[in-house]
């Protein structure tokens, strides 16, 4: 099992396992930290865990110009639609959706999920499976007692978590959250993109899970 993880900044992740790519949360035009254009990117798949702008961001417009086929909950999935995407696999929390090279699965997420005004179904967190490599992606959210319910499910190898407050959890709780998921490796997102989110991390110290730091742009390997 092998996979490289690509942080785009905010909250996007690129996952490749040499083969097929999969796309978390492509935020890129408006995001001041990002290093990638929305061309740079051809992925097989695009994950969306809400419908806040900093999230579904440049989803469609990447999934028109790819044709990658897009994961998100049934709301999002009939907004899509409606914008003329039509490689589309709704879902949501609980459910697993098997893909041609793996699977994705959505959780809960305690946040909101909206549009200019269009109610956009749950926000989601999304669990990845690549390469033979387990990504949870939480999302946008709070702490909550489950997401150790779900760390012994889905056994992540890597967890994603929002740790630049306000509309997350801060660098504390971020900290709890991991140690709750039990990640082998936990990626702090979500943080110093905007002046209202925070930038110093440093009490994002969880006990037992090394943490990958990562800059706008930074890849890194998982696995031999
Ligand atoms: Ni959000
Ligand atoms: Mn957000």
């Amino acid at each position: 099992m092998t996979l490289s993880i690509e942080f785009l900044g905010h909250s996007g992740l690129l996952l490749d396992d040499g083969t097929h790519r999969v796309l978390i949360d492509p935020f890129l035009t408006g995001n001041p930290l990002a290093t990638r254009k929305p061309g740079d990117l051809s992925p097989t798949a695009i994950a969306i865990t809400h419908g806040h702008g900093d999230h579904m961001g440049d989803a469609a417009a990447i999934a028109k110009a790819s044709g990658a086929t897009v994961y998100s909950c049934f709301e999002i999935y009939e907004y899509l639609g409606e914008q003329g995407l039509e490689k589309l696999e709704p879902g949501n929390p609980g459910g697993k959706i098997e893909a041609p090279w793996g699977w994705v699965a959505f959780t809960q997420a305690f946040h909101s999920s909206s549009l200019e005004g269009r109610y956009l179904g749950q926000p989601c967190g999304v669990v990845v499976h690549l390469g033979g490599v387990t990504v949870y992606h939480l999302g946008d959210t709070g702490i909550f007692g489950d997401m150790a319910l779900l760390g012994e499910i889905y056994k992540p190898d890597i967890a994603a978590i929002p740790v630049g407050d306000r509309f997350t959890m801060g660098p504390e709780l971020g900290a709890r959250a991991a140690e709750m998921i039990k990640p082998k490796v936990a990626i702090p997102i979500h943080y110093k993109t905007f002046p209202v989110l925070v930038s110093d991390i440093s009490a994002f110290n969880p006990k037992g899970v090394e943490v990958w730091p990562m800059s706008p742009g930074e890849r890194r390997h998982f696995g031999a």
